[in-house]
């Protein structure tokens, strides 16, 4: 092949890139001229045919002639408008074929949707649902509920003291605000504080449900958390029967673990009812048989419970004489650990999401 060859190659190049109006044509084009068996590649083929001198000349001829083919390529593309191929395949313009990349909304916490769970169901009865502070005066968490100071059971959840500057310094915090002296602050040790508030505000009929967090000084392992999430529940009229209670507390196991689930009422002490009774499910795993999540037991406490004692409800200012009522608190995690068979506690407070995201 002379120079000759080269020269026509060039003009026969020049007019066909002319006619060239798209990116198939532009893709033939290519192929057919630097192509793995396309022009240039014939033209290299020839230079070891060649005797040394010519060589040179002629394999530059070859490389000027494969440039040109290059620039003119190029810039057709960008008079077309096509994308350039990347290296991997893929061209940097946006194929509308392929899917779209999902946005991650997030979800509701396990320990926040089995409380939404456990209040729905008590709204659907007709409770209404209230909160009430983290930090609570330690009159509401203890005296109030008939738990005196030096009441043992008072050292379960003995719990975080507040120093009383704290709140002081708050703004927009009235002296006339502050708690009596003898009623320092304190980390809430459970909901039923939320029973005292309640009730000094509002008169019976009262059927109210209270979720929260709740604070104790417990050290942690897989079942305990100095920090934890409780649905306190409670109902005052006149004529209420520890029969409402069963009948209630039965509704909600049932819609909760299922409704072959069984029942029963284990008599306990507490001080703020009277009678008081932990409440047990038949074990949701071995039904009852006897296995080693209910320690061989068949039944598994899920809650406490009672009729609101007298002194209670004086400490409110209702007559006790007028009015009965019954009260419940369960913990969210123990609820949703038996729910979905989780075997520590911790795993809820970690963040990590490959444990968050199962639920
Ligand atoms: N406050 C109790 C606790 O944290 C739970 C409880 C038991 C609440 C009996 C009640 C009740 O309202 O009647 O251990």
């Amino acid at each position: 092949m002379s120079s000759m060859d080269i020269e026509v190659i060039k003009n026969e190049i020049d007019s066909a890139i002319q006619n060239i109006n798209s990116a198939l044509a532009l893709e033939a084009f290519k192929v057919k001229y630097l192509g793995r068996k396309g022009i240039i590649a014939q033209l290299t083929g020839l230079i070891p045919t060649l005797s040394l001198d010519k060589r040179v000349t002629y394999g530059q001829q070859v490389n000027n002639l494969k440039n040109k083919l290059l620039s003119i390529i190029d810039e057709k593309q960008k008079k077309l408008n096509i994308p350039t191929l990347q290296p991997n395949g893929q061209t940097k313009a946006i194929d509308i074929d392929l899917p779209g990349v999902a946005q991650d909304l997030g979800r509701l916490h396990p320990i926040t949707q089995v409380m939404d769970e456990i209040c729905t169901i008590f709204v659907r009865m007709g409770f209404s649902v209230v909160e009430g502070p983290e930090i609570e005066t330690e009159y509401n968490n203890f005296t109030g509920l008939n738990i005196p100071l030096e009441h043992p059971s008072r050292d379960v959840f003995d719990t975080f003291y507040l120093k009383l500057g704290v709140r002081s310094q708050e703004p927009g915090v009235k002296a006339s605000q502050l708690p009596t002296p003898n009623s320092k602050l304190l980390l809430r040790s459970h909901t039923s504080p939320v029973q005292i508030r309640v009730m000094k505000s509002r008169k019976p009929p009262l059927a109210v449900v209270v979720p929260g967090r709740v604070y104790r000084p417990d050290a942690t392992d897989a079942s305990h958390s100095f920090m934890f999430h409780q649905v306190e529940g409670f109902m005052v009229d006149k004529d209420i029967k520890f029969s409402d209670l069963k009948g209630v507390l039965e509704i909600l196991a049932k819609n909760i673990f299922g409704q072959d689930i069984k029942m029963r009422f284990r008599p306990h002490f507490f001080p703020f009812t009277e009678p008081s009774a932990e409440v047990d499910i038949s074990c949701i795993i071995c039904k009852g048989k006897g296995c080693s999540v209910c320690g061989r037991k068949g039944w598994l406490e899920i809650l406490g419970s009672g009729m609101i004692h007298p002194n209670v409800f004086k400490n409110v200012g209702y007559d006790p004489k007028k009015y009965t009522g019954f009260a419940f608190g369960m913990g969210v995690e123990r609820i949703a650990m038996l729910k979905y068979g989780i075997d520590d506690i911790r795993l809820f407070f970690e963040n990590d999401l490959r444990f968050l995201k199962q639920f």
